[in-house]
Formats: C-alpha cells, sequence, structure tokens
C-alpha cells in the first residue's frame, strides 16, 4: 500500500457552521503546502458542507462528511443521500462510526448498504471498524472487527478507493490512546481479511487502512510508522488549528 498518507479531521457535532467555515478557511490558508505530500479531509456538520467546501474548493484539501444515507433516494425524512453529498462537493464519507453504530443502533447491514449506495454515488466511504472495551476484555476484538469488515465489504468490487479506519472504540478521547503494540495485529488482521476478500493488487491500489482514537501530534508518528497504516482519523485534536497542523507536520515528516 504506497498511496498517500491521508489525514481525517472528523468535528463531529461540535461547531455551527459559520465557526467551521472559519475554522477551514485558517486551515486552507496554513496547510496547503503541507497537504501536497499529505492528504487532508475536513469532515465537518451536514449543514456545514457547503460553507466549508466554499473554501475547501479553491485549494488542495478535500470535503468529506461525516454520514449519509443508506438508501439513494426516496421518502427518508431527514435523510442525506450519497448523490446530495457529493452534489455539495463531498469526496469522502465515514460510514459506520462507533458514535452512530453504538448511540444510534447502526447495523452492519446499513453499514453495507451505505458503502453501497457511496459507491454508486461517487463517494468514496471511509469506514470504521473497532471493538468497544468489553469486546475486547472477552477476547473477541478479532472476530468483532473481522464481522464488521465482512458485512460491510460484502458485494463490494474493490474497483474503488476506500479507507478502512479501525478504530477501537475504547481508545477514541478521553479513553486512548491505543498503543502501537495493541494496533499493528489488528491492522494485520484487517489487510489479510482484504486480501481474503479481494485481489491483492485492487488492494494494494485501492484500500488504505488508517488508525483512529486519541491520535494527537505527540502520538500521530508512531501510529504512521506501523507497517500498513497509511495514515489517521482525528477527532478531538482536529477542532484547533495548532493541534491539527502538528498531527500534519508529523504526517509529511512520514512521508519524506
Ligand atoms: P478522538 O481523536 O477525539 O479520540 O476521536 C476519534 C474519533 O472518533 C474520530 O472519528
Amino acid at each position: 500500500m504506497k498511496q498517500k498518507t491521508i489525514i481525517i479531521a472528523n468535528w463531529k457535532m461540535n461547531f455551527e457552521p459559520n465557526i467551521e467555515a472559519g475554522l477551514a478557511e485558517k486551515f486552507v490558508s496554513g496547510l496547503t503546502r503541507l497537504a501536497n505530500d499529505v492528504e487532508i479531509v475536513l469532515c465537518p456538520s451536514h449543514v456545514g458542507l457547503h460553507q466549508v467546501n466554499q473554501f475547501i474548493k479553491k485549494s488542495n484539501l478535500v470535503l468529506g462528511a461525516q454520514n449519509m444515507s443508506w438508501v439513494r433516494q426516496g421518502a427518508f425524512t431527514g435523510e442525506i443521500s450519497a448523490e446530495m453529498l457529493d452534489d455539495v462537493g463531498a469526496k469522502y464519507c465515514i460510514i459506520g462510526h462507533s458514535d452512530r453504530r453504538i448511540k444510534l443502533g447502526e447495523t452492519d447491514k446499513m453499514v453495507n448498504q451505505k458503502v453501497l449506495c457511496a459507491l454508486v454515488d461517487d463517494v468514496l466511504p471511509i469506514i470504521c471498524v473497532g471493538e468497544t472495551y468489553n469486546e475486547r476484555s472477552e477476547g473477541k476484538k478479532e472476530i468483532v472487527v473481522q464481522r464488521q469488515l465482512e458485512a460491510a465489504l460484502k458485494n463490494v468490487s474493490g474497483q474503488k478507493p476506500i479507507v478502512i479506519t479501525y478504530e477501537p472504540v475504547w481508545a477514541i478521547s478521553p479513553g486512548g490512546p491505543a498503543m502501537p503494540d495493541d494496533i499493528q495485529p489488528m491492522i494485520e488482521l484487517i489487510y489479510q481479511s482484504l486480501i481474503d476478500y479481494f485481489p491483492l493488487e485492487l488492494v494494494e491500489e485501492n484500500f488504505r487502512i488508517i488508525y483512529g482514537g486519541s491520535v494527537d501530534g505527540s502520538n500521530v508518528s508512531g501510529f504512521l510508522e506501523l507497517d500498513k497504516v497509511s495514515g489517521a482519523l482525528v477527532g478531538a485534536a482536529s477542532l484547533s488549528y495548532d493541534k491539527f497542523k502538528t498531527i500534519i507536520e508529523q504526517a509529511k515528516k512520514n512521508t519524506c
């Protein structure tokens, strides 16, 4: 997997659109130079996508969304389709984040339906998998992650780029971070699963595996140095320009 390192800012439900737009403007003016070497994706709230894109579209930073519908169109009040995300300028969408799986009952099947809808409508999925603290304590982390991954990728051809995020739920701030030694075997498990499902050339060409959970400027290098880790999904530390910039600077060093 020799693709560009990707660092994704997941702003979750933290800021109003005008604040998101202000932060995006700052990120664009301060990070454009670094974005030649590191793919930087900003995922604001749905209502902030349009405003944030006004700054991003003139730059080499990339727009992503935090969620999308499991169906393509129709009477689904309040839902946002992949086509709508594509229309507003989003290249990526986070799918199956543990916030949604755990707090909103999003199932493996819905995650798969979302992935398939995204791929049809030219939105690239950032699929999140990861075990809870209890699942880990019960020795089930491998079973859970393999189940989530296999379900998410059902009927996926592997012809388009996909990002798989290993984000153990217990490692998300304020809980984490995981230690690199904890993560490496799980990354290996995900990679082995991918090459079971798809031809090796497609895995190498189209899949990136990244880590998420309490990533910050002090630990990101340790994660990016791991074999087959091509980036990070960042929550809390992406809400601050200075903290996020440090992460990107470290990521750039890792590409050199
Ligand atoms: P933190 O970086 O705040 O731990 O959040 C991780 C996350 O959930 C990103 O999607």
